[in-house]
């Protein structure tokens, strides 16, 4: 099978992670037959110092004619004091709107293997977990108006979140298909006891629920919902919430896996195409070392393979040798405990690429 992959490394560590899913792509063309036409494309941080831009033209152009697009991470002290129209998260934010990614899916599943390396009580990590929170991504706070005034003779920032119904409907589509999918369950989260726009989600997917009999829905506010995953993650199958809420929860939902390296990610369009990369950031403080958690990056391409190449069994594939890695006692840093090995971030990817 012959398709098109838009990489874009980005900053700080992406570079880095990506070496390592690139190398684990190459070795599933190589194995299975496909040919991977991948290239890659300036962005975030490294886009405004080559071509003065977060998203540049022929970047944008490039993801839009690919089939999909792998990206590690952007952003980085280097550019946190660039003009806000041009930072590099505000590229990532226009590439979002511009190849129109409203749903993101995040999966949190524990690793058995990686029980120790999780910061929840034994007996809480011993029930394991296994869900998925869609984030909607194109709209809420992020994408509302934002701005900095002076008034009354003093400053006033404001940062506006708001929802149409089609925004709210179309995600929540996606989500009740999810949970159909899964163990159907779909828990909402919001703060419908103070925001009109959480009122309207939970209204719509009041409504909504009838047309899926099958799932079971019910309703949290977001500060129980920090809460709840911490405490009883096994509770939740299917979340669904709205743009911020979800970038928070999910980082929490991380890190109870025992590091957020290991956590991939989705953002679909509709239809097939998508955009994948590792839920976070481009880590700064360990930029350069080789030992960044490849692992997110690299299960972002198996999403990659799945949801945008049609290439399930392919994806299985490098699921079963991220399984395996495990269970040979092969750990990142992030996620070393007693008795464990360390490899580093390139001999990760090594590893994976060659058990392929
Ligand atoms: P971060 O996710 O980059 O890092 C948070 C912590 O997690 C750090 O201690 C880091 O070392 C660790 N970490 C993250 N990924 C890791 C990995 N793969 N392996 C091992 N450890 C890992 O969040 P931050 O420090 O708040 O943000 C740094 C920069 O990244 C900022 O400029 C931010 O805007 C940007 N950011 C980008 C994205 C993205 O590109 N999607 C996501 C989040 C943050
Ligand atoms: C993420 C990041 C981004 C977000 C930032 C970098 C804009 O935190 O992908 O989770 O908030 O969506
Ligand atoms: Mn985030």
């Amino acid at each position: 099978m012959e398709k098109t992959i838009a990489v874009l490394p980005g900053d700080g560590i992406g570079p880095e992670i990506i070496q390592q899913a690139v190398k684990v792509l190459q070795a599933v063309a190589d194995k299975y037959q496909h040919s991977f036409h991948i290239q890659e494309y300036a962005f975030g941080g490294a886009a405004i110092d080559r071509h003065g831009q977060p998203l540049p033209d022929e970047t944008l152009a490039a993801c839009q004619a690919a089939d999909a697009v792998l990206m590690g991470a952007v952003g980085g002290p280097k550019w946190d004091d660039v003009p806000k129209e041009i930072r590099p998260e505000k590229g990532l934010l226009a590439l979002r709107k511009r190849l129109g990614l409203y749903a993101n899916l995040r999966p949190s599943r524990l690793f058995s293997q990686l029980k120790a390396a999780s910061p929840l009580r034994a007996d809480i990590s011993e029930q394991g977990f296994d869900f998925v929170i869609v984030r909607e991504l194109t709209g809420g706070i992020y994408f509302g108006n934002h701005q900095t005034f002076e008034e009354d003779g003093q400053t006033y920032a404001e940062d506006n979140l708001r929802y149409s119904e089609a925004e709210i409907r179309r995600i929540l589509t996606v989500a009740f298909t999810t949970a159909q999918k899964r163990n159907k369950k779909l828990c909402l989260v919001d703060k419908a006891n103070v925001l009109d726009s959480s009122k309207l989600w939970r209204k719509i997917c009041q409504t909504m629920a009838s047309d899926y009999p099958d799932v079971d829905v019910n309703y949290m506010y977001v500060d129980n919902a920090a809460m709840q995953i911490v405490g009883n993650p096994g509770q939740f199958d299917t979340i669904v919430t709205e743009n911020m809420f979800g970038d928070i929860l999910s980082d929490v939902a991380s890190m109870i896996t025992g590091s957020i390296g290991m956590i991939p990610s989705a953002s679909m369009a509709e239809g097939s195409f998508g955009l994948y990369e590792p839920i976070h950031g481009s880590a700064p403080d360990i930029a350069g070392q080789n030992i960044a958690n490849p692992i997110g990056t690299i299960l972002s391409t198996a999403m990659m393979l799945d949801y945008s190449l049609g290439l399930s069994k392919e994806a299985r594939a490098i699921e079963k040798v991220v399984d395996q890695f495990l269970d040979q006692g092969y750990r990142s840093a992030d996620t070393l405990t007693p008795g464990m090995q360390e490899l580093s971030c390139s001999a990760i990817g090594d590893y994976i690429a060659q058990a392929i």
